[in-house]
C-alpha cells in the first residue's frame, strides 16, 4: 500500500452535479462537435480535464470577497487591494489589470515589439506567440533541448538554453530583441519548471545586453513549488519567498490569473519601468478598460487578491501538484507513455507512442482526445500539431516534436476518485490502441485553429471502434 500522509486542505461545502452519459450518446456528441473537444457542450462532459484555466473552485473567503466588490468605473477600492497583493507577492511596481492573460500579452506585444523584431521564449504558448506575430515579431525558441524530448527526466525542462539565447543576440543584435518572454512551469513542455539558477542567469545575460525579461507568471507559483522540492538551497524557503525571488530577476510579467491565482477570470500586466508602464496605461483603455479595472469587475479583482494569497500556501500547492502526481503515477504504473517528470498542472500523454499506428498527419493527439471522451466522458485537450498551427511564412503545418494529449487538472475541483476513473479509461484505451481511428481536417480556422477546427475520421464514421 502506498503511504499517504496528506489529503486536500479543504472540505466541500457545495456540490455541482455531473451529467452521466452513455458511450453511444457521447459518440453522437463528439461527431456533432467535429471531433474537437473544444466544441463539446460541457453539459455532455463527465470529468472535464480540458484546462486548468478559469476552472478553479473558489474558496469561501473568495466568495465573501466578491461581496466587497466596488463597481466604481474609476479608482475602485478593489484595484488597490489587488495592487497591494501583486506588489506583496510578485514585487512589481506597476499593475495594469486585464480581462485575462492574452489581454496582457496583447498590450505588451503592442508597446514593445516593432516590425522585424525577434522575440525569444522558452517554448511557445499559442496566444503569446500569436500576439508577438501580429505585432510584427518573430518568435524564437530558446528552451533547452531536453524540453522537446518526452522521455528526458531532466528536472528543469523549462530552462532557457543560454547558448541559444547568446547565439540569437550575436545573430540579430540586442536592439532587435525587445524582450525575452520567460514562461514559468512551461505549459507546452508538460508543465515543466525553470530552476532559480537558470532564471537568475537568464536575467544576467539579458540585462548585460539591455534586453528586458518578461515573465509569463501564469504558473509561477507551481514553478516555485518545484524549486522548493528539487533545487539545492530552497528546501527551507517558503513558496512566497521563492515566488518573490523569481520575479526579482525579471522586469515585469504577463499573467493569466485564471490558473495560479484561483479565479475564474482575470489577468494583469506588471511592469517595473515607469515609461513602459505609462505606455501600457495609455493603451489599456483602448482594448481592455480603464487602467483601474482593465476588463474585470471590481468583485473579480477582490477575489483575485484573496486567491493570490491562498495560492502561495504550502498546503494548497502541495495538494494541487500532489493530485496531478497521483494521476500520473497510476498511468506510469501501467506503462502509459507520459511526459516525465510529471508536471504541475496536468498529465501529458505522448500520443505518438500511445498510437503508433497513426501518422502525424492523422493527428494522433486529436484522435486520442476524442476517443477518450467517447470511452468515458473525460474531456482532454490536444497539444500537438493542431495546436501548433501553420508556419506564417510557408503555410505548412508545423509538426512539433511533442504530440500530446493534456489531462489538465482544475484546482480544488475533482476528487482522487475522479482521477481513478480517468486513469482506468486511459489504460483501457492503451491496452487496445488500434481501436482509435485517425482524423483529417474538414474545417480549419485562420487563427488559433485548435479552438474551432472540425475533423472527420479517415475511415468510417467513428473515432473509437469496437467496445
Ligand atoms: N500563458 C500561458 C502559459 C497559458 O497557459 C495561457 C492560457 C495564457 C498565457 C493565456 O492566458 O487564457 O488567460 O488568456 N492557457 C490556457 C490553457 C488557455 O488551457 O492552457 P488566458
Amino acid at each position: 500500500m502506498r503511504v499517504r500522509s496528506w489529503a486536500e486542505p479543504y472540505k466541500i461545502k457545495m456540490v455541482e452535479h455531473l451529467q452521466m452519459t452513455t458511450p453511444d450518446e457521447r459518440a453522437v456528441a463528439i461527431r456533432e462537435a467535429g471531433y474537437n473537444t473544444f466544441l463539446l457542450r460541457s453539459a455532455d462532459v463527465y470529468i472535464d480535464l480540458l484546462t486548468d484555466s478559469g476552472t478553479t473552485a473558489m474558496s469561501d473567503r473568495q466568495w465573501a470577497a466578491m461581496m466587497l466588490g466596488d463597481e466604481a468605473y474609476a479608482g475602485s477600492k478593489n484595484y488597490y487591494t489587488l495592487e497591494e497583493a501583486v506588489h506583496k507577492y510578485y514585487g512589481y511596481k506597476h499593475l495594469i489589470p486585464t480581462h485575462q492573460g492574452r489581454g496582457a500579452e496583447h498590450l505588451l506585444s503592442k508597446i514593445a515589439i516593432e516590425e522585424g523584431d525577434f522575440v525569444p521564449g522558452n517554448m511557445y504558448f499559442t496566444t503569446t506567440r500569436l500576439h508577438q506575430e501580429l505585432s510584427g515579431g518573430q518568435f524564437v525558441d530558446v528552451i533547452c533541448d531536453e524540453a522537446h524530448d518526452p522521455t528526458s527526466e531532466f528536472p528543469f525542462k523549462g530552462n532557457v538554453d543560454l547558448d541559444k539565447m547568446q547565439a540569437l543576440i550575436d545573430k540579430v543584435g540586442a536592439d532587435r530583441i525587445p524582450y525575452l518572454s520567460l514562461e514559468t512551469n512551461v505549459n507546452m513542455a508538460g508543465g515543466q519548471p525553470c530552476s532559480m539558477a537558470n532564471i537568475k542567469a537568464v536575467g544576467e545575460l539579458c540585462h548585460k545586453h539591455g534586453i528586458p525579461v518578461f515573465l509569463d507568471a501564469t504558473r509561477a507559483v507551481e514553478n516555485s513549488y518545484f524549486i522548493q522540492l528539487r533545487e539545492d538551497g530552497y528546501a527551507d524557503k517558503t513558496i512566497a519567498e521563492i515566488l518573490h525571488e523569481i520575479c526579482s530577476h525579471t522586469d515585469g510579467c504577463t499573467m493569466s490569473a485564471k490558473k495560479d491565482s484561483l479565479v475564474n477570470i482575470g489577468g494583469f500586466l506588471a511592469i517595473n519601468d515607469d515609461k513602459l508602464a505609462e505606455k501600457a496605461r495609455n493603451i489599456v483603455v483602448v482594448y481592455e478598460g480603464l487602467h483601474t479595472y482593465g476588463g474585470m469587475a471590481g468583485r473579480d479583482m477582490e477575489a483575485m487578491a484573496v486567491g493570490i494569497g491562498e495560492s502561495v500556501q504550502y498546503d494548497h500547492i502541495r495538494a494541487r501538484i500532489g493530485q496531478v502526481e497521483y494521476l500520473g503515477q497510476q498511468l506510469l504504473d501501467e506503462g502509459v507513455p507520459i511526459i516525465r517528470p510529471i508536471g504541475g498542472h496536468g498529465i501529458f500523454i505522448d500520443a505518438s507512442r500511445f498510437l503508433p499506428h497513426l501518422s502525424r498527419d492523422q493527428f494522433p493527439a486529436q484522435a486520442l482526445a476524442a476517443a477518450l471522451y467517447v470511452d468515458s466522458g473525460v474531456r482532454a485537450m490536444e497539444r500537438g500539431a493542431v495546436s501548433a498551427g501553420r508556419d506564417p511564412e510557408t503555410g505548412e503545418n508545423r509538426y512539433p516534436n511533442l504530440e500530446l494529449v493534456r489531462l489538465t487538472i482544475p484546482r480544488r475541483v475533482y476528487t482522487q476518485a475522479h482521477m481513478d476513473v480517468t486513469a482506468e479509461s486511459v489504460v483501457s484505451l492503451f491496452q487496445n490502441p488500434e481501436r482509435v481511428v485517425g482524423l483529417r481536417f474538414n474545417y480549419e480556422p485562420e487563427y488559433l485553429r485548435f479552438f474551432q477546427a472540425r475533423f472527420e475520421p479517415i475511415l468510417g464514421d467513428a473515432v473509437l471502434t469496437g467496445s
